[in-house]
């Protein structure tokens, strides 16, 4: 039997449910349940009624579903599929900054371990950052991991003085504008959209910012006939099934994330045919974790 017959034959039979992220292999999320970007899988993984949720995608994402179903038996493909940028961040220094500065709020994206969620007040993701930090009533935010998608934020929202940690995401600090430029002229007739992950003399040349999920909705009404793609080359599987008409440029052409192609259809069957890679989450982390996850979530 073929590789993505028998992953949906065991799905079914062991009531398991896949998601995916938009950066994973275009395979893989043929196959899968739901695809999104990492606040609509947050939203997902909390709904689910199935017994095993196979997260194709990096281990923060798995271990935040496992944060949210404590009780279901959360699985990804590759256990080694890691953030780089969620690496940039550890408990103990976010614990001793706020130590010494009780006044901050800490906000911390998802892209982090669950160890740092437990250590923060609150998450977001791209999709929701404004509206997080403009629901607190702290003035000062301290905000991890992402120094580029801080800014974006510290730019947006008026009277808060927002400090950002210096993690950042290779893949998409690699952009450059001199990249963008080149890109631009070749395709004058392009419309660019980015994602806030990228620094910002990158986000300044764009015609639309947003994350994954808020580039699609994007695409999916724009009048243009070629879009140059401002983050992982993995989104544009979706954006060509919703635009068939459209043409998209990848920015770079190595706007890749390997840590996500280490997701294969192989690895995928074999997580359901083996039950593996398992996440487990401390209980106590879990807990805490789940207060900043969950706060998120009730912002709408
Ligand atoms: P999204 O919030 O768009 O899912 O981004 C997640 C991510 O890892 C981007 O690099
Ligand atoms: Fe992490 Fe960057 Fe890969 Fe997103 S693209 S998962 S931020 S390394």
């Amino acid at each position: 039997m073929d590789v993505l017959d028998r992953i949906k034959e065991l799905k079914e039979e062991k009531n398991a449910v896949i998601l995916a992220h938009y950066y994973v292999d275009g395979a893989i999320q043929d196959v899968a349940d739901f695809v999104g970007d990492s606040l609509e899988l947050a939203r997902k993984a909390k709904e689910t009624e199935a017994d095993i949720i196979v997260f194709c995608g990096v281990y923060f994402m798995a271990e935040t579903a496992k944060v949210l179903n404590p009780n279901r038996k959360v699985l990804i493909p590759y256990y080694k599929a890691g953030c780089l940028m969620a690496d940039m961040a550890i408990a103990e220094e976010i614990k001793e900054f706020r130590e010494k500065n009780p006044e901050y709020a800490v906000v911390t994206y998802v892209n982090s371990s669950a160890d740092v969620k437990a250590v923060s007040d609150i998450c977001c993701t791209s999709a929701n950052a404004m509206k997080i930090v403009e629901s607190l009533d702290a003035e000062k935010i301290l905000f991890v991991p992402d120094k580029n998608l801080g800014s974006y934020v510290a730019e947006k929202v008026k009277g808060k003085e927002i400090k950002l940690w210096s993690g950042y995401c290779p893949v998409h600090q690699k952009l450059t504008p001199e990249e963008v430029k080149r890109v631009k002229e070749e395709n004058p007739d392009a419309v660019f959209v980015v994602h806030p992950e990228c620094r910002k003399e990158v986000r300044d040349l764009a015609d639309f910012i947003g994350s994954t999920s808020q580039i699609v909705r994007f695409v999916k009404e724009t009048d243009a006939k070629k879009v140059i793609v401002g983050t992982e080359k993995g989104t544009i599987h979706q954006l060509k099934k919703l635009r068939p008409d459209v043409e998209f440029i990848p920015a770079y052409s190595e706007f890749v994330c390997d840590q996500m192609k280490m997701i294969t259809v192989e690895r995928l069957l074999k997580a359901l045919e083996r039950e593996q890679f398992e996440v487990h989450v401390d209980p106590e982390v879990a807990k805490s974790a789940r207060r900043a996850i969950e706060r998120m979530l009730e912002v709408r």
